[in-house]
């Protein structure tokens, strides 16, 4: 049986097929950047996430929601960027690439980690936040996905990167579905 982020990666790599055949190949560093972009983003997000559950700011989620759509809009369109690419030959390419995959992966795990130590937190201010956030998490971790998945798809299979980023990705799936948890769980105990 396949998760709903599965089932979401999937559908993407079915319509991505087709960019694949028109899409321009892109430079590795302009992927890297792009990557370590939406690190930067997410990091971000993190933040605010812990700044408007400290301060109990009801105003924020607004702003939570819209910086999580953002940075799933921009995921989306950089798949397009791996989507043409041949494989990274050059070692110091691969490096590089994989420093950027790490990078993301960390904001990830932070962001992952914050929204589910600030689930009780943050539905006790909004009780709405126990539906929206696993729809939005759902959303997000689906493309996230997907582009980890064509990511790890630059490495050749015979590089020790191809494990390690593997392995990363199934903890930041882990991550995902234990925010996910967070939320439904303690939604539901509050409606009680
Ligand atoms: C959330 O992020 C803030 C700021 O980056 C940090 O201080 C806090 O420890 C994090 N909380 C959790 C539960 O990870």
């Amino acid at each position: 049986m396949h998760t709903v982020p599965e089932i979401a990666a999937l559908l993407l790599l079915s319509s991505l097929t087709l960019v694949n055949l028109t899409a321009a190949t892109a430079p590795l560093s302009d992927i890297a950047n792009a990557v370590n972009s939406l690190a930067s983003e997410t990091f971000a997000l993190k933040d605010y996430v812990s700044s408007v559950a400290t301060s109990s700011n009801v105003g924020g989620f607004p702003s939570i929601y819209e910086q999580l759509d953002e940075i799933h809009d921009n995921t989306l369109s950089d798949i397009g960027f791996t989507s043409g690419t041949p494989m990274i030959q050059d070692a110091n390419d691969q490096q590089v690439g994989y420093e950027s995959y790490s990078n993301w992966v960390q904001s990830l795990f932070e962001l992952t980690d914050n929204l589910t130590g600030n689930a009780a937190a943050l539905i006790s201010l909004d009780h709405e936040v126990s539906t929206r956030m696993p729809f939005e998490i759902r959303i997000f971790s689906g493309v996230v996905n997907a582009y980890l998945f064509n990511l790890i798809g630059l490495w050749p299979t015979t590089t020790a990167y191809v494990a390690q980023a593997s392995n990363q990705k199934n903890q930041v799936d882990a991550h995902f579905q234990k925010a996910l948890d967070a939320y439904i769980s303690t939604g539901s105990l509050n409606m009680n």
